[in-house]
């Protein structure tokens, strides 16, 4: 399995923080945003991960990271010349990297433990299934995210991007596990109506032909929603790092 961590995009939420740099570079308490995702890959296990960024932050990120020997890792560089291409259009840029491989994708801004996710991805890996996709509960804003709707048994029944009138509260979070079909699934997608190749679109491909699972996690941050998810990811992963949990 390879890795892939999604750290482009224009970050206009967080403006004026991010006029100047990448989103991913800021500070979450003692470390750029990005090495959390990189030391969750090296947790994991993956040996291979390629870095989709912007245009303009590329060499800000190759500065900092280079080849990712400090990590334990192999780390690649891949360029979205459309920042506001979406999720999956940045997903396309790891078709030759992953060569025939299964990926697991996590967006640069997500903070977790990952505990839980390494019995998930051996699980996966047994059941060979298609694609998984983790959520969390989030009783006041899963409306934010995607939200993922699933019945007493686990089962997926329906995945929306940000809906009004939210069916569950389970968010979806930003770690994804993909067979090499992904590829060709995204070819097929059509951008959403905020312009995108939408991530819910393409797990929704998935869940269509029955072969998309979800796994809960207890704790998870998309740090770069807001200017609160940011310092609220400051101040739990300062305690969580004292605590030695992450
Ligand atoms: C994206 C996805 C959304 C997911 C979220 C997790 O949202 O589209 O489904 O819940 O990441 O971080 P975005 O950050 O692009 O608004």
């Amino acid at each position: 399995m390879k890795g892939m961590i999604l750290a482009g995009g224009l970050a206009t939420r967080l403006r004026p923080l991010t006029l100047v740099t990448n989103k991913h570079l800021l500070p979450v308490y003692n470390k750029p945003m990005i090495y959390y995702p990189i030391e969750a890959m090296k947790s994991i296990g993956i040996k291979e991960v390629l870095l989709t960024t912007s245009p303009d932050h590329a060499g800000d990120f190759a500065n900092l990271l280079k080849t990712g020997e400090r990590f334990d890792l192999r780390l690649y560089y891949a360029v979205q010349q459309n920042p506001k291409g979406g999720i999956a259009d940045a997903i396309a840029l790891g078709k030759e990297f992953a060569s025939n491989e299964q990926i697991i994708v996590i967006l640069g801004d997500n903070i977790f433990d990952t505990k839980k996710l390494k019995k998930s991805i051996s699980k996966y890996q047994q059941k060979s299934k298609a694609a998984m996709i983790f959520g969390v509960k989030m009783p006041t804003r899963a409306r934010q995210y995607g939200v993922i709707e699933i019945d007493r048994n686990g089962v997926v029944l329906s995945i929306e991007e940000k809906p009004e009138n939210p069916k569950s509260d389970i968010a979806q979070t930003g770690i994804y596990l993909y067979d090499n079909r992904v590829f060709d699934f995204i070819k097929k997608l059509k951008p959403s109506q905020r312009g995108e190749l939408e991530v819910t679109d393409l797990n929704n491909v998935y869940l269509k032909e029955k072969s998309l699972t979800c796994e809960l996690l207890d704790w998870w941050i998309d740090a770069g929603t807001s200017y609160d998810e940011l310092l609220r990811a400051n101040n739990q992963v300062a305690e969580k790092v004292k605590k030695g949990e992450i």
